[in-house]
């Protein structure tokens, strides 16, 4: 009697086992991280193609009917696309790629010589930065001297700044305004200060770094976006957002570009206050209430239609390639929850939510950023810096493993 009954016992429990749905097991990283790249490459073939015969042009975004809108050199974005170009071809070694990489990087060539905004370093290093990195082509090498030299006719002394835009519509309340967003030009100039041995180059990269760190950011470590300084004194004189939600918020892209900053910063410079400066970032972003789940901010951290504010892939890509690196300078579980977090963030992007389809979203390999709310510009669709950083953190992730 007993027998039966643990029999019976037995057979229940293997037919409600039997009945619960099983969870389908998840598909290893590495494949992940492979079936991403080898679409990106596809998608970004089709996009190299597109643009073939006006070979002054760069993809930028999509408009309101979903067609493809370019930009010329002279645009803030135009060096990410060659740069994705280079990435792929060094994930498979594609001549075709190459081919494709050099023709666009060309297409941003003049712009060494600009000295009306920051953004040469965006423009120039993600491209020509790239291209000498895998070819070793010496005169990609000079236009990255030149544009380091552009860059640095920006900086002021008195301030211990980088002047990040001169008098534009958006900006003219603001005496001398440097933004988050260009720690990111500064990887170039400590590149070059180093390769061409320019102790200035290195002065300035070192200056503007340290007068971020002192008045970029709040006690919890997040940032503003805008710092404008009184040249006189040197000190800041108002604290503000272009493209956040209010001067207080933290802008999602913004805390990604401050991360990805001082990661970078502690990689070429070495200095322990910048990795402390990184990791107190890093730590602000994961442990934020307002982080979801799958890891991809809102577009701010503080939009006030959350939990239905936009995402934006964007910021979720630059943070997800920095935390990848931060993860290799701190150990222990430190270093495992920053790689848990860069892996959810893959898995995401990588997810049919945001993923493009073939052929769609004007060849773009990603959907939903968020580029300027405040504008009423570039909402909800495909970014070419969001498919930079994320082919970037797929080529992370992949020499990790
Ligand atoms: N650097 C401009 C932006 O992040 O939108």
């Amino acid at each position: 009697m007993k027998h039966l009954r643990t029999t019976i016992s037995i057979l229940i429990l293997a037919f409600v086992i039997g009945c619960t749905p099983q969870e389908k097991p998840e598909k290893p990283l590495s494949k992940v991280v492979n079936e991403s790249l080898a679409f990106a490459e596809k998608q970004s073939l089709l996009m190299a193609q597109s643009l073939k015969d006006q070979p002054t042009r760069l993809p930028k975004t999509i408009d309101q009917q979903g067609e493809l809108e370019t930009c010329g050199s002279e645009w803030w974005v135009s060096g990410f696309f060659p740069g994705v170009l280079w990435y792929l071809y060094e994930n498979s070694n594609d001549k075709q790629l190459k081919d494709w990489a050099t023709n666009y990087t060309l297409r941003v060539e003049d712009q060494q010589y600009t000295t009306d905004n920051h953004d040469v370093g965006f423009m120039i290093f993600c491209s020509f930065g790239n291209a000498y990195r895998l070819t070793n082509n010496e005169a990609y090498k000079k236009v990255i001297e030149t544009a380091s030299e552009s860059l640095i006719t920006r900086f002021n002394p008195m301030v211990g700044c980088i002047r990040s835009w001169d008098e534009a519509p958006w900006s003219k309340q603001w005496e001398f305004p440097v933004i988050i967003d260009n720690m990111m030009n500064l990887e170039m100039l400590l590149w070059a200060g180093k390769t061409f041995d320019n102790p200035e180059f290195i002065k300035v990269a070192e200056t503007h770094a340290n007068t971020t760190m002192k008045h970029h950011f709040r006690d919890d470590f997040s940032s503003y976006h805008v710092i404008s300084y009184d040249t006189l004194t040197g000190e800041p004189e108002a604290k503000h957002t272009a493209q956040g939600y209010s001067h207080e918020s933290a802008w999602a892209r913004g805390q990604a570009w401050g991360l990805y900053g001082y990661v970078m910063m502690y990689r070429e410079w070495g200095n322990q206050a910048y990795l402390k400066q990184a990791v107190n970032i890093a730590d602000f972003i994961l442990n934020h209430p307002n982080l979801p789940e799958d890891k991809i901010p809102y577009w701010d951290f503080n939009a006030p239609d959350i939990p239905e504010a936009l995402r934006d892939a964007s910021a979720g890509a630059i943070i997800c390639s920095a935390l990848i690196e931060l993860s290799g300078y701190v150990s222990g579980k430190k270093s495992a929850d920053y790689l848990a977090v860069a892996e959810k963030q893959l898995r995401t992007l990588s997810s049919r939510e945001y993923l493009a389809d073939l052929g769609k979203s004007g060849n773009f390999i990603l959907k939903h950023s968020v580029g300027h709310m405040p504008n009423g510009t570039e909402i909800d669709v495909p970014l070419t810096y969001a498919d930079y950083y994320y082919v970037e953190a797929l080529m992370r992730m992949k020499k990790l493993q």
